[in-house]
């Protein structure tokens, strides 16, 4: 029991797999296939779960049905059904869907802004705002993005500082929530350990969430850091799908099944039920027609849980 000391009580998971997850995979899901997934994920104990976006069709067509996926999902009452949009076009789909929980997304890197929304950073700032404001004024909740925060796949190294001016603006537009994106997994221990104790300093442990992408297969180590300086809050996809469609070389979010795991062997609290987390990967993986990568559901298939 000792182990757990200085991890937190309990973990909020925000379940990113039907946004992040699936904008990535070939496979294109049917909207039947997209609700039975998030209707799974809310009886297995999430709590967080971003349903999808609403961006362009032709920059990610695997999130052109996410108004009717919105139109047919249970809600249950206790659960956060997250749309992520991008301007105000995609938040004036999202109200037409009574989306009631909203994010946000910006770069912390120049290139990478430029390349997922066709926006200097300055420029998406501005677009932010009025996003923000206009979901506010209808009663919204909204989480905010940044991306790239520990390293850009075409810049390279990422002025810490800058993250924390980014977030700091968010906060002032209205952001009830920063979750900071390390999107092609470039973030090491200690870096994510220092990034999220600077943070949690600058905005509170509250306003803090942590987006784990596993491209170097460090995205636990890093969780585990962050949890010991007081985040808690991990983004995390089923089955460790996903990636950035303008990250090359992005590949899935830290799978919820390996923070789950590793959550409940530290005596964390998360409320999820694993088991249910590993039926839904198995019908996931027949659904996609591919091999999910998290660790803990492949052991699971060898047979071991
Ligand atoms: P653009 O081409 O600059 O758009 O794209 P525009 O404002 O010039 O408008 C062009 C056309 O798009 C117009 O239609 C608009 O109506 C339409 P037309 O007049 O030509 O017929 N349009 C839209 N249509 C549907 N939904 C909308 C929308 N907005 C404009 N919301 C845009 C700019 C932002 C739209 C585009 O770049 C885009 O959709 N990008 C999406 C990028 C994306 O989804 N990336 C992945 C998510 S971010 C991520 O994965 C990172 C994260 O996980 C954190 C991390 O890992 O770090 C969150
Ligand atoms: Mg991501």
């Amino acid at each position: 029991m000792g182990a757990a000391a200085q991890l937190p009580k309990h973990v909020n998971i925000v379940e990113v797999g039907p946004r992040d997850g699936l904008q990535n995979e070939r496979v294109r899901l049917t909207v039947a296939q997209k609700v039975r997934l998030v209707d799974d994920l809310t009886a297995a104990g999430i709590r967080d779960i971003e349903v999808g976006s609403f961006v362009h069709p032709k920059w990610i067509p695997q999130m052109a049905d996410t108004a009717a996926v919105f139109d047919s999902i249970r809600r249950d009452p206790d659960v956060n059904y997250w749309a992520l949009v991008p301007n105000m076009r995609g938040l004036e789909s999202a109200l037409a869907s009574t989306v009631s929980h909203v994010a946000v997304f910006l770069s912390s890197s120049e290139t990478h802004n430029m390349r997922n929304i066709n926006r200097t950073i300055a420029e998406s700032t501005e677009i932010i705002r009025e996003v923000v404001d206009a979901a506010r004024s209808e009663g919204c909740t909204v989480r905010g993005y940044i991306s790239t925060v520990f390293g850009c796949p075409y810049e390279g190294d990422v002025d810490f500082d800058r993250v924390l001016s980014i977030g700091a603006s968010l906060l002032d537009m209205g952001v009830s929530q920063l979750s900071i994106g390390d999107t092609t997994g470039m973030g090491t221990p200690l870096q994510v350990r220092d990034g999220c104790a600077r943070a949690i300093e600058e905005f509170g442990t509250e306003a803090l969430a942590l987006h784990l992408h596993d491209t170097r297969g460090l995205a636990l180590a890093n969780a585990l850091m962050a949890l010991e300086v007081g985040v808690t809050v991990l983004d995390a996809s089923i089955g460790g799908m996903g990636g950035c469609p303008y990250a090359p070389g992005a590949s899935g979010n830290v799978g919820t099944e390996d923070v789950v795991n590793m959550l409940d062997a530290s005596g964390v609290e998360t409320g999820i039920d694993i088991a249910a987390l590993l039926r839904i990967s198995r019908q996931l993986e027949l659904d996609c027609g591919a091999t999910l990568n998290s660790r803990y559901y492949r052991y699971s298939q060898a047979g071991a849980v």
